[in-house]
């Protein structure tokens, strides 16, 4: 079975203005010019700026992705937004369930399956976020933690085409810190296990499998060389075109 394509998708979180969009055209232009690198890359700024960058980078490679949505198609949710809306913005995917969302506004697991049914809904693909605090990997519960929010975040509908998987221990967040990569190897092992016996064999193995949480140009190379991790979700790193590049092209030329 041939590995599935890498994705390295940028989460801005709540950073970016409209001049930001120079740093996604930077960015653009280090993908025209290095037609080896086989990663799939995507953006996902605040939804101010999804409709902007979808514009500003048509006819160019990158994807764009919202960074949450509504459960519904429409109607009275005062500053929420659709995932048919991220669609119609120039979306191609929106991830759910990240951890600021969870521990922010107390997302569960069953919202967030709801949620991936949203995008699914609208023809986005889920980038679907699970990882254990501090305290329960400390308790030896990380394994279960990703068991557990696995069941619950993942819809029935979900295949290798219509739902990525991003791996982001809370504690590795804008902290500096990463797993060992020994560590980040049992994560990714044990979640392509349970994706294999959920999905079967193929689509078990097509999923991909991310991981996120304080990679940086410096630590991409190994941590992307770790079995079964099939590309980044990239927080504070994918602001600048630079430091971004430095983790995309670590797939130029493999
Ligand atoms: P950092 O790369 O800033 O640690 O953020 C990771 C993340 O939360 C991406 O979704």
């Amino acid at each position: 079975m041939n590995q599935p394509r890498p994705l390295v998708a940028g989460n801005w979180k709540m950073n970016g203005l409209r001049a930001s969009v120079s740093e996604a055209e930077a960015l653009a232009r280090r993908l025209e010019g290095n037609k080896t690198v086989e990663t799939q890359v995507m953006i996902c700024p605040p939804a101010t700026l999804v409709a902007l960058l979808a514009a500003a980078l048509d006819g160019n490679s990158i994807l764009i992705g919202g960074q949450d949505c509504h459960i519904n198609p429409s109607g009275a949710h005062t500053g929420d937004i659709a995932a048919e809306m991220l669609a119609d913005a120039g979306a191609s995917a929106v991830i759910v369930g990240h951890s600021e969302r969870r521990a922010d506004h107390g997302e569960t697991s069953k919202a967030v399956r709801a949620k991936a049914e949203a995008a699914y809904r609208a023809g986005l693909t889920a980038i679907i976020c699970i990882g254990e605090t501090e305290a329960q990997r400390k308790q030896g519960e990380t394994l279960n933690v990703m068991s557990e929010q696995l069941s619950g975040s993942l819809p029935g509908a979900a295949v290798s085409g219509n739902t990525v998987i991003a791996y982001e221990p809370v504690w590795a967040i804008g902290t500096g810190l990463t797993p060992t990569l020994d560590d980040v190897g049992e994560v990714h092992q044990h979640i392509r296990t349970e994706l294999t016996g959920r999905l079967g064999a193929d689509e078990g193995a097509a999923m991909r499998i991310l991981y996120g949480g304080s990679v940086k140009p410096g630590n991409a190379a190994e941590l992307m060389a770790v079995e079964n991790v099939n590309g980044a979700l990239v927080g504070g790193a994918s602001l600048k075109a630079d430091d971004f590049w430095g983790i995309i092209s670590v797939y130029s030329g493999r």
